[in-house]
């Protein structure tokens, strides 16, 4: 495969993306407030945080969980029965949906024969699984990561499916990250208004948050909100961390504490809403800290 065919393919799909959000913006239905993104390093609390956000937005608004964290545990953690969980298959290897939306099955080869930029609108309706009335997850599987020239129709597939998602606009959308920045390219984090990064009160952690915060405002996402997780009274530890991060970037900074109740409660957090948890306040706030930004 020639190099012109995949930069005439990206061209391509460039400009029809500026169309499809250009005439979405003139619909009035591309807001990017509606989105938020949840990023950081391994083991930090995204995905417990991403679930007990969707239960507090629900309160208000119809959600769409995103789950784009190859280990697919965010619906474990939305309180999804463990048996039916279990059963999900990942749009990633949903071959036949991939067929008729690209042409091409999984493994087939590569990609001249790939129908760029499928239209992908009927996606939630038919794969999104319904958590309660209010809250719905889609679960995506491994994305591949942008840039390294793959034109295989899975990645096509789900390249389209988060462009989709990032025009979507009738609920407010919260997409759970694979661990680290790497998978945080142009595709993941396009049309998103808000970005969570997560970290604990740790060097290590801060320098993956500090990396996920630049990318986050070079990508154009205007609002950033530096999380620290499992927080245990180490208010000057805090301090010290957050000055490892580009002080010319504009960031909030909410701390959640170390709750007990996790242990207990794993992996679901619907007992923590009606409990006297730590943790349920503390992303409260977060929230409300999120809607007064927006
Ligand atoms: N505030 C907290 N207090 C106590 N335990 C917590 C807290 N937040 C998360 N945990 C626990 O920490 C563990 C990791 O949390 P979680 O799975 O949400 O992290 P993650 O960032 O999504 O991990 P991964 O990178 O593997 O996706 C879980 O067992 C969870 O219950
Ligand atoms: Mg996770």
């Amino acid at each position: 495969m020639s190099s012109e065919f995949i930069l005439s393919g990206e061209e391509e799909r460039d400009s029809r993306v500026k169309d499809l959000v250009r005439g979405a913006e003139s619909a009035g239905i591309n807001n990017p407030e509606n989105r938020i993104v949840i990023t950081g390093k391994g083991g930090t609390g995204k995905t417990t945080i991403t679930a007990i956000l969707s239960y507090l937005i629900a309160e208000k608004h119809k959600v769409l969980d995103v789950d784009a964290d190859p280990q697919m545990n965010l619906p474990y953690a939305l309180g999804l029965d463990r048996k039916v969980a279990a059963k999900i298959v990942p749009l990633n290897v949903q071959a036949d949906y991939i067929e008729e939306k690209t042409g091409a099955r999984p493994g087939s080869g590569w990609g001249e024969f790939l129908s760029l930029n499928p239209d992908v609108s009927d996606v939630v309706e038919r794969f999104g699984i319904g958590i309660n009335d209010k809250i719905s997850i889609l679960v995506m599987g491994t994305l591949h990561k942008s840039g390294i020239g793959c034109l295989c129709p899975e990645n096509d597939l789900l390249e389209s499916v988060v462009r989709h998602i990032s025009i979507r606009n009738d609920e407010r959308i919260l997409m759970d990250t694979e661990a680290g920045v790497e998978h945080f390219g142009r595709a993941i984090a396009r049309g998103f208004g808000h970005a969570i990064v997560v970290s604990e009160v740790s060097f290590n952690s801060i320098q993956v948050a500090s990396s996920a915060v630049t990318l986050a405002w070079d990508l154009g996402i205007k609002n950033i909100h530096l999380v620290f997780n499992r927080v245990a009274g180490n208010k000057d530890d805090i301090d010290s961390l957050i000055d490892e991060i580009d002080p010319s970037i504009p960031f909030t900074v909410d701390q959640i504490p170390f709750d007990e109740n996790l242990r207990t409660v794993d992996p679901s957090v619907k007992p923590l809403l009606t409990s006297n948890s730590k943790m349920v306040p503390a992303v409260r706030k977060l929230l409300n800290r999120i809607y007064e930004s927006s």
